[in-house]
């Protein structure tokens, strides 16, 4: 069931230092991302699709609940286990109903993309946050494909799409860095004859590309001048069911990963990480600020790279992060800023623009918080500046998260670090991406429970 997070009562969380370390073995969710088009491109293949590690999040969910809506077959089959029954290309029916994606934009801009060039008309909605999120990015591109769109001033969801009878396959370059965009343009082209091309002049996250592949389609990327790629998909390919094993998210694995590190003499492992190498921007980071953090059995599954991540605690030192990797970071901004809050000396993010228009405006939330923390932090223009002095910050606030799970889980981590408690407004939100988060860092000997 898709929940509108903006009509729930809110759940105030606090966290506490606990007294003794972080200890222990866990394994991460399973990636939102991959979760995602493993459940799209099931639906879009022929036959029935085996997923092992789905993330059951309300994020991906509400996903499952869509692609239902319009014809396929997704359901769960055991823990983390779930099957689509696919009816391939072309094969997608008019939902009955609005397709509600909750709290979710790669839901709702890869969905916008196979709407596209179906001949179809659909409504599509989200939660209070998705709503106020910019769907130009992918209407531009989408349009130029022959689909129409009805949408709110801004581009703003809830939206009318009808998708094109005569798609016609496009060259698009992107002008944000952005996979969700680049997937929504890649699976229009499915539906569209001739070859659909992206050009992205920073690289962002392949696991559409990844994943295309894995099914049969025929998708190409080669690199081009100045960093950047150009990824080709021939349309009308035929997609065959194919077993998918979802990898932990690197971008959930950041929460107890930062916990550990910022809780003194904590050791913690995290199982089954996915390491794609355009994910892990953050462990860069880490490393430049004097983490120990080691990657252990590193291997291939379902054609991502997977590890096991050991991190001790340790004294952590400010950094100064290139915009250039901001695309292989981009959801890890607010646990980054916690580290860096705690560390010693400055610690400089730039190129943090995106953060703006994600599930809420993460700059200035990221820093409203962690100066209502004690914290010295400036924003200016798209830089993030973050003065740590080496101590636990002071603490002893509520942080309001509008409806961002990624703020309410870095904020919670922080209060296991901080002199004082810290308390967060709604914690509801958690559960589109992270929903064993409370039990799973409590397990490791952390405190976090329901505010009194
Ligand atoms: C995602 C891509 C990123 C990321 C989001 C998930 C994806 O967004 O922030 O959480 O699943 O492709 P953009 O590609 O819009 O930056």
């Amino acid at each position: 069931m898709v929940h509108d997070l903006s009509l729930q009562s809110p759940d105030s969380w606090t966290a506490t230092r606990p007294i003794a370390p972080l200890i222990g073995k866990i394994r991460a969710p399973g990636d939102k991302s991959i979760s995602h088009c493993a459940l799209m491109l099931g639906a879009l293949a022929v036959g029935r699709t085996e997923i092992s590690g789905l993330l059951e999040g309300e994020d991906v969910l509400a996903t499952a609940a869509a692609i239902n809506g319009l014809g396929a077959y997704a359901t769960r089959a055991g823990d983390r286990r779930w099957t689509v029954d696919g009816i391939g290309i072309a094969g997608l029916g008019e939902p009955e109903d609005l397709l509600d994606l909750g709290n979710s934009g790669t839901a709702a801009r890869l969905l916008l993309g196979i709407l596209a060039t179906h001949p179809i008309t659909a409504f599509v909605t989200g939660d209070a946050s998705l709503r106020r999120r910019p769907m130009g990015r992918v209407v531009e591109p989408l349009s130029r494909f022959g689909a129409r769109f009805v949408a709110r001033e801004g581009a703003r969801l809830p939206l009318a799409i009808s998708g094109a009878t005569n798609p016609i396959a496009i060259t698009y370059r992107l002008p944000v860095p952005s996979a969700q965009v680049k997937s929504a343009v890649l699976l229009a082209g499915l539906n569209a004859p001739g070859t659909t091309t992206v050009i992205e002049p920073q690289p962002t996250r392949d696991h559409t590309e990844r994943m295309l592949d894995h099914f049969g389609a025929t998708v190409t990327t080669e690199p081009i001048e100045g960093g950047g790629k150009r990824i080709t998909l021939q349309g009308y390919p035929e997609l065959a069911a194919a077993p998918i094993a979802v990898p932990g998210d690197p971008s959930s694995a950041a929460f107890p990963l930062i916990a550990a590190l910022i809780v003194p003499g904590s050791e913690v492992t995290i199982d089954g990480v996915g390491v794609n190498p355009l994910r892990t921007g953050l462990f860069e980071c880490l490393r430049e600020m004097g983490a120990d953090l080691t990657l252990l059995n590193q291997h291939d599954e379902g054609g991502e790279p997977v590890a096991d991540l050991r991190v001790r605690a340790g004294t952590l030192k400010g950094a100064d992060i290139p915009a250039e990797r901001a695309p292989r970071m981009i959801d890890e901004y607010p646990i980054l800023a916690v580290a860096a809050a705690c560390a010693r000396g400055r610690t400089v993010m730039r190129g943090l623009a995106e953060l703006r228009v994600k599930e809420s405006h993460r700059l200035s939330a990221i820093s409203a918080g962690l100066a209502a923390c004690g914290v010295r932090v400036a924003v200016d223009g798209d830089t993030l500046t973050i003065d740590g002095n080496g101590g636990p910050p002071e603490g002893g606030v509520s942080i309001t998260t509008h409806l961002d799970h990624r703020i309410a889980m870095a904020f919670l981590v922080l209060g296991l670090a901080t002199r004082q408690p810290v308390r967060i407004d709604d914690a509801a939100p958690i559960a589109t991406s992270f929903p064993c988060f409370l039990p799973l860092i409590n397990a490791l000997g952390g405190t976090i429970g329901k505010a009194a």
